[in-house]
């Protein structure tokens, strides 16, 4: 695998949606293949803002955006881009649109021009890869919040993409889950930009953090403080140890 190939290029980027005030502005951003980059940042720093940008769903007011190292401006541009980089949506419900899962995550497939047997397959790898084998006829709109998500995933790893920026992808999960899912992630051979606000799972999942701030991004060495869980009688939940619950 080529490394140090630039797979997105963010150059003096700066974005208010109409009417509002600037939420992203001056940021710089390179990841190469192979890095795995993770965004950190509170309620409404403009982390979705910002991975909505580089899928050309919505565009720069001011800068640049290059991906795969070609400048992207036109809708077209983001065709490759969108077949190539998986994104999973913060919002699941924004990724699923078919009546049932096996559908959904064929979709992706079945666009690339795989036939109805081969991306059959790939919905059993898939399914199977993230545990939910068995949900290929369930209701897509039916599952619950946490189960829209691990199939969203699914739809996106379906595509096969090269790099995946994921957006929330923990939320709605519970522990076991979660843990399983940075497994996974931690052994794809693919370049992340994610984001969570469980510092836990990005910790495993991203080695290089930045942080969003003011609508200005940088990068920061900061010791990620995060919780976690061990287990002792009645360790099962997150808890504290302190003077106030010495237990
Ligand atoms: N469609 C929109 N129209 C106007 N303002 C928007 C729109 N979408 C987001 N915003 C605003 O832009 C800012 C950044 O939102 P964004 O969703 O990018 O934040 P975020 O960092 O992803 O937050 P969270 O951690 O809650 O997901 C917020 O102030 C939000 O209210
Ligand atoms: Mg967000």
């Amino acid at each position: 695998m080529p490394t140090g190939e630039r797979i997105i290029e963010i150059t003096g980027v700066a974005y208010s949606y109409p009417g509002a005030p600037v939420v992203l502005e001056g940021v710089d951003l390179v990841v190469k293949r192979g890095e795995r980059i993770g965004i950190i940042g509170a309620n409404g720093a403009g982390k979705t803002t910002l991975f909505h940008l580089i899928m050309g769903l919505i565009r720069p007011s001011s800068g640049n955006i290059a991906i795969f190292g070609r400048p992207v401006r036109k809708e077209r541009d983001f065709l490759d881009v969108r077949r190539r980089i998986g994104f999973l949506f913060q919002n699941a419900e924004d990724q699923l649109f078919c009546p049932t899962v096996k559908e959904d995550v064929a979709f992706g497939p079945l666009n690339l021009g795989k036939t109805a047997v081969e991306a059959a397959e790939i919905v059993q790898r898939v399914l199977q890869i993230l545990g939910i084998d068995g949900f290929e006829n369930r209701i897509s709109h039916k599952l619950s919040h946490g189960e829209k998500k691990l199939v969203a995933l699914a739809s996106v790893l379906a595509m096969d993409p090269e790099a995946l920026i994921l957006d929330e992808p923990t939320a709605g999960l519970d522990r076991e889950t979660k843990t399983r899912l940075a497994e996974l992630l931690s052994k794809l051979d693919l370049t992340v930009l994610a984001t969570s606000h469980d510092m836990d799972f990005m910790s495993r999942i991203t080695d290089t953090f930045y942080g969003l701030d003011e609508g200005r991004l940088g990068k920061t060495d900061l010791v990620i403080p995060h919780t976690h869980v061990h287990v002792h009688p009645g360790g099962e939940y997150y808890h504290r140890h302190d003077d106030e619950y010495p237990q």
